[in-house]
């Protein structure tokens, strides 16, 4: 038997103030997104902001449905969108954030769910360049520099040889 341990570095920050005036940027926009979020069936209003290599910003809100798994997340809104229109484009890094009936900022960062991670993921791995997340409470902020960390034991192509 061999046990192998996975390390898992994150930065954490008590305001935005303490992060650089790019990731503060970002932090806006993901919240700006979110308040334009279509939510009316969990009243969790998320945004997501992307930084592209060719240095313009997408941004993205979860998008619910009546039929409820039709819906898609903010993050993916907003990866979707930037891979369709800049596929040449790396991603440099994405912030997130999440609104209680659009009014109350969540206090803890928000993780992307499983489905996210693993679509995040793949732009890392298309790309070749770290993707950085950037998770944000209003009492607390995540800095996570390599999106495989979120993601031990993943599914990617090399499976499917
Ligand atoms: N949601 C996101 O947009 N991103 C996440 O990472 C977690 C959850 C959305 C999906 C759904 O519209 C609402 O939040 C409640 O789950």
């Amino acid at each position: 038997m061999k046990e192998k341990t996975i390390q898992f570095k994150i930065q954490e920050f008590s305001s935005k103030d303490e992060l650089n005036s790019l990731y503060q940027n970002l932090l806006n926009q993901a919240a700006d997104a979110a308040h334009k979020a279509y939510a009316p069936y969990s009243s969790f209003f998320v945004g997501a902001a992307i930084l592209l290599e060719n240095n313009e910003i997408i941004t993205g809100n979860n998008q619910e449905n009546a039929a409820y798994p039709s819906g898609l997340c903010a993050e993916r809104v907003a990866l979707f969108y930037a891979n369709a229109h800049y596929p040449q484009s790396k991603v440099k890094a994405i912030a997130i954030t999440a609104f209680i009936n659009n009014e109350i900022q969540v206090s803890e960062p928000i993780p992307p769910c499983g489905s996210c991670r693993q679509v995040i993921l793949e732009s890392q791995l298309r790309q070749n360049e770290p993707v950085t997340l950037i998770l944000a409470g209003k009492n607390k902020i995540q800095v996570i520099e390599d999106a495989s960390l979120l993601l031990p034991l993943h599914f990617d192509k090399e499976m499917l040889l």
